[in-house]
């Protein structure tokens, strides 16, 4: 299969912090990877080394074949990847249209921009209901689908999520979760979805790498993941 993303042996300093100690990972084409552990084991530093908001070390990144580490953010966005950060931050007196529209910053074609916003509406009723409404208005789980809406403004090839389920009512963590793997199934974009949340991570995604202190601990298909003793033990509180 081809790799969309992969990185070979990547580490990544903070001033005083060796946060990626040699990662290498690999994400498929058309594939949904979650990546899985502790706080301050390294998934977002893994984000951030890809969407060039930090400098790696040492080791190399490649996506669609092109070595990105180095490449300057606003220029990984434009060859094809989004990131829905920590925290989901929205522009809350702009309304969920503008906030949407602001997705599409690197694209000109008026016509497309609309049919990506009638899709994205059409995934997310929601937003749809709330359409003229001021973000900031939005509850959590609104708003965390209008900043994944506002990503795939984007039209990303590969879609980075930073936990997306983190303070969220119940209910619409499910919803989330079904809207990722609608999203990577109808959009044909990949997906790399970072979660505390190993139950839902592992139930949404084709393959996960689980991370302890800057390192790769284990990796395999979600499947058998969610049924192994190690992971079971560590991070699924002992039940699946
Ligand atoms: N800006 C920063 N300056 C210094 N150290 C940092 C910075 N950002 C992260 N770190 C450190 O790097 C390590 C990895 O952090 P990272 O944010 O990647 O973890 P994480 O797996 O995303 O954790 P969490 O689940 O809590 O979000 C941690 O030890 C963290 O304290
Ligand atoms: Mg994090």
């Amino acid at each position: 299969m081809n790799h969309i993303l992969r990185f070979d042996d990547v580490q990544l300093y903070y001033e005083h912090v060796y946060a990626l100690k040699g990662v290498s990972i690999a994400v498929n084409e058309g594939e949904t990877v979650a990546l899985i552990g502790a706080n301050g084991a390294g998934k977002s530093s893994i984000l951030r080394a890809i969407t060039g908001l930090r400098r790696v070390r040492s080791g190399e990144i490649h996506f669609g074949g092109r070595r990105i580490d180095g490449t300057p953010p606003d220029e990984i966005v434009r060859m094809g990847i989004s990131m829905v950060p920590e925290g989901r931050r929205v522009f809350p007196f702009m309304s969920v249209r503008d906030n949407l529209l602001m997705g599409a910053f690197t694209r000109s074609d008026t016509a497309e921009i609309h049919e990506s916003l009638d899709r994205v509406l059409a995934r997310f009723p929601r937003l749809k209901e709330r359409y003229s409404q001021a973000a900031g208005t939005l509850s959590g789980g609104e708003q965390q689908m209008l900043v994944i809406g506002r990503a795939l403004m984007a039209r990303p090839k590969l879609l980075l999520l930073d936990e997306p389920s983190l303070g969220i009512a119940p209910k619409l963590v499910q919803d989330i979760a079904r809207s990722i793997v609608a999203i990577n199934r109808d959009e044909k974009v990949s997906v790399i979805l970072v979660e505390q949340n190993s139950r839902m991570a592992l139930r949404v995604s084709h393959r996960a790498y689980v991370l302890t202190t800057g390192k790769v601990a284990l990796s395999g298909p979600s499947e058998e993941m969610r049924t192994d003793e190690r992971v079971r033990r560590l991070y699924l509180g002992g039940e699946v």
